[in-house]
C-alpha cells in the first residue's frame, strides 16, 4: 500500500451531520476535505468540494480519484467496489473488511465471541419456527433485529409472544433475523476508540448513553459507573478494535446487566457517542477520526470537564431553526444544528452543556433542546 502523503486529502464517503462536524476538525488541521454526496446534504453546505454521487462502484471510483484516502460517515457503502480500491492500493480506512464486520450484526458476534468479548445468548431465525425455539429456551419477550442497515431503533423489534414476532416475521419477508432475549439492561456504555493504521490506539473514556424507544436520546459524561465496570467497558472497547483492525473511529455499544459489561453492536466510524466529545474531551471524535485516517499522532482523549452532556435535538413537528432563539437563550450550552430538513423522529441536531457536575449539565442540556422543538419552556 501506498504510503499516505503528508497532508493527504481525505474522501468521505456520505454528507451528513458526522460528515459535516468533521469539517470544522479537518479546517482547523488543514486537511482537505471531499465528500462523495448529494449537493442538498447538511455537510455540503460547509465542504466545497462534493462529488455529487451514490455509494455505489462509480461513485466510489470518482471519490477515489479525487482523494488520497477513503473514509466513510455511513455504512451503507458498495463494500466490494471498496475492496477492489484497496487492492489498487488506495488506502481505505477503515478497511472494508472492517466495514463487512461492523455492518452486520451477526458476523459482530461471530467474531468477537471467538475473541473472548461477551456477548448475551443469540441465535438467527429464518422462520417463527427458530425464534419459538429461541423461546423455549430463554422465554418471552424477546428482541428481534435485522442484521444490516438499521439504525436509531430502525429495524429492531420488541415481541412479547408468538404473535408479535409472526408480525415482525412477515414485515421482513424472508430475511434473517438476529433473535435475543430482552434483556434486563441496568444502563447502556458507549467506549469510542481511535486507532492508526499502524495500530496505535487511543480510547475515549466510557460514557452512558441513553435510549428512548431505541433511538439515542442522551450521553453523559463520564459514565455513572465504578471506576472498574468502566475500565471493563474500555478493555472491552479495546479488544474489539484490534480484533476487528479499525482505523479510524470505533463505537462500540454495550449494556450493563446484573453488573456485567455485554457488548451490543458497532460502529467503524464517529457515532453520536462521541459527539459529546466536541465540547467534553481534550480532542473530539471528528478530529481524532481525521487524525487516525491521515495517519497522523492521536489527540488525548481524556476530559477537560468535570461533566458533559449531550441532548439530541430530534424532530417533531416543527423546524428547530425556528426556534433556535429560545434554545439559545438558556445559559452556557452548545447548540448544534445539522441543516437537516425537520421531520418526526430525525436527528436535526443537539445541545451539550459541561460544567461542574452530571445534573446542572442534563438540566440545561435537555432544557435547550426541548425549547428547540417547539417545546414549552419551563
Ligand atoms: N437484547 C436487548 N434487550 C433489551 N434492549 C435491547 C436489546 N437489544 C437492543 N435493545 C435496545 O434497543 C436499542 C437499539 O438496538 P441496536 O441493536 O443498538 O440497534 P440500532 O442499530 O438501531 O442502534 C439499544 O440501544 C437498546 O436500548
Ligand atoms: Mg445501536
Amino acid at each position: 500500500m501506498a504510503d499516505t502523503p503528508r497532508r493527504p486529502t481525505i474522501g468521505v464517503v456520505g454528507g451528513g451531520q458526522l460528515a459535516w462536524m468533521m469539517a470544522p476538525a479537518a479546517a482547523r488541521l488543514g486537511l482537505p476535505l471531499v465528500l462523495l454526496a448529494s449537493p442538498d446534504d447538511a455537510a455540503a453546505a460547509l465542504v466545497p468540494d462534493v462529488i455529487d454521487g451514490r455509494p455505489d462502484a462509480d461513485g466510489l471510483r470518482a471519490l477515489a480519484a479525487a482523494c488520497d484516502v477513503l473514509t466513510v460517515e455511513h455504512e451503507l457503502v458498495d463494500l466490494d467496489t471498496m475492496e477492489a480500491l484497496e487492492a489498487e492500493g488506495h488506502p481505505v480506512r477503515p478497511s472494508a473488511a472492517t466495514l463487512r464486520v461492523a455492518n452486520d450484526k451477526i458476523r459482530q458476534r461471530e467474531l468477537l465471541a471467538e475473541h473472548g468479548v461477551p456477548v448475551a445468548p443469540w441465535t438467527v431465525a429464518a422462520d417463527l419456527a427458530g425464534i419459538e425455539a429461541f423461546a423455549d429456551e430463554h422465554g418471552w419477550p424477546l428482541v428481534l433485529k435485522r442484521p444490516r442497515g438499521g439504525y436509531d431503533g430502525r429495524g429492531v423489534w420488541i415481541a412479547d409472544d408468538v404473535d408479535a414476532a409472526r408480525a415482525v416475521v412477515d414485515e421482513v419477508a424472508g430475511e434473517d433475523l438476529l433473535v435475543e432475549p430482552k434483556l434486563p439492561i441496568d444502563l447502556e456504555l458507549a467506549v469510542l476508540v481511535a486507532r492508526r493504521p499502524g495500530g496505535e490506539l487511543a480510547i475515549y473514556p466510557a460514557v452512558e448513553t441513553v435510549q428512548v424507544e431505541a433511538m439515542c436520546r442522551e450521553v453523559v459524561l463520564p459514565a455513572p459507573v465504578t471506576n472498574e465496570l468502566a475500565s471493563r467497558a474500555e478493555e472491552i472497547g479495546q479488544r474489539v478494535a484490534e480484533a476487528i483492525g479499525s482505523v479510524g473511529m470505533l463505537a462500540i455499544e454495550l449494556f450493563v446487566v446484573d453488573g456485567e459489561v455485554l457488548l451490543n453492536e458497532l460502529a467503524a466510524r464517529p457515532h453520536n457517542a462521541g459527539h459529546v466529545t466536541i465540547e467534553g474531551s481534550v480532542t473530539s471524535q471528528f478530529e481524532n477520526h481525521l487524525r487516525a485516517v491521515a495517519d497522523l499522532p492521536l489527540g488525548a482523549t481524556r476530559r477537560r470537564v468535570a461533566a458533559a452532556v449531550m441532548v439530541n435535538v430530534v424532530g417533531e413537528e416543527d423546524d428547530p431553526r425556528d426556534h433556535l432563539a429560545a434554545g439559545l437563550d438558556v445559559d452556557d450550552v452548545s447548540v448544534h444544528l445539522y441543516g437537516k430538513a425537520a421531520r418526526p423522529g430525525r436527528k436535526l441536531g443537539h445541545v451539550t452543556a459541561t460544567g461542574p457536575d452530571v445534573a446542572g449539565a442534563r438540566q440545561r442540556a435537555t432544557l435547550a433542546a426541548r425549547r428547540l422543538t417547539g417545546g414549552t419552556p419551563a
